[in-house]
C-alpha cells in the first residue's frame, strides 16, 4: 500500500479494504497478474477508462457506492507509480491525492489515434475498463445500467448499436498496441491480452469473476 492510499483508507475508513467493492478490484488485478504470470505492479502506469466517480454512482443508484474509483484505488494501494482515471463525472474529493482524474467524454477519445497523441506511445503497462464498454445482450442483467450512457445502454440496444461499440473496442485495441510498454496488459471488460515482442496483442487465459 502507497501513501496515498494509506492516508485514502486512514480518512476514509468505508473506501478501505474490508469493502466488497475495493475487494472485487483487487479481485480483477489479482487475476490479471496470474493470467500474465507478473507478481507485482509496483512502478505500474495505468489508465482506466470510465474509471468511476461518486457522482456517477448516485445518479444511477442513489448513496451506493459500487461504481466509485474502486480500480484505480486498488492499483494505488497496490503501488502503482501513476494511475489515470478518466470519467464523464468528476473525480470524488477523497481521491484527490489517490490517481489522476480527467473529466471527459470518452467516445471521442476511444476514435482514431486520440488516446495516443494525448498520452504518447508506450505510456501505460496496463490499460482497464470495466462496465463501461459493455457487450450484453438485450436483456441480460445488470438493469441499473441504463441510465449511465449512451455506450452504456447500447449493450442493452439495437444490433447497429453493438456494432458501434465493437468498433470502439477493436479501436481501443489498436491504440492499445501503441500505448502499452512492452509485455502490458489490456483489459477491456471480459477479455485482456498482452503486448508481444513483435507488437501484437496476445489474449490471456483470464476468467475474473
Ligand atoms: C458501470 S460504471 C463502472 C465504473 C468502474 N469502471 C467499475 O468497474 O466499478 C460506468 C462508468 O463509466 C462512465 N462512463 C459512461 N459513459 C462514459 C463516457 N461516454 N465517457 C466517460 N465515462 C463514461 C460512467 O460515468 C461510470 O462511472
Amino acid at each position: 500500500m502507497n501513501e496515498f492510499s494509506e492516508r485514502l483508507i486512514d480518512q476514509n475508513p468505508e473506501v478501505g479494504a474490508d469493502n466488497i467493492y475495493f475487494q472485487f478490484k483487487e479481485y480483477r488485478l489479482e487475476n490479471l497478474l496470474s493470467a500474465a504470470k507478473i507478481s507485482t505492479i509496483s512502478g505500474w502506469n495505468v489508465l482506466d477508462l470510465g474509471c468511476g466517480s461518486k457522482d456517477s454512482t448516485s445518479v444511477d443508484f442513489g448513496d451506493d457506492r459500487r461504481f466509485e474509483a474502486w480500480f484505480p484505488r486498488v492499483c494505488a494501494a497496490n503501488g502503482a507509480a501513476r494511475v489515470v482515471g478518466v470519467d464523464l463525472y468528476d473525480q470524488s474529493p477523497e481521491d484527490k491525492n489517490v490517481y489522476e482524474h480527467i473529466r471527459a467524454d470518452l467516445k471521442p477519445l476511444l476514435t482514431g489515434e486520440v488516446l495516443v497523441k494525448k498520452f504518447g506511445k508506450q505510456s501505460f503497462n496496463l490499460i482497464n475498463t470495466e462496465g463501461f464498454l459493455l457487450h450484453k445482450e438485450p436483456g441480460a442483467a445488470f438493469s441499473g445500467a441504463m441510465g449511465f450512457s449512451e455506450m452504456i445502454m447500447a449493450s442493452r440496444g439495437t444490433e447497429e448499436q453493438r456494432q458501434k461499440v465493437d468498433r470502439l473496442i477493436e479501436n481501443l485495441l489498436k491504440q492499445s498496441m501503441k500505448l502499452l510498454k512492452p509485455g502490458g496488459i489490456a483489459s477491456i471488460e471480459e477479455n485482456a491480452y498482452q503486448l508481444q515482442d513483435d507488437g501484437t496483442l496476445k489474449p490471456l487465459k483470464v476468467h475474473f469473476l
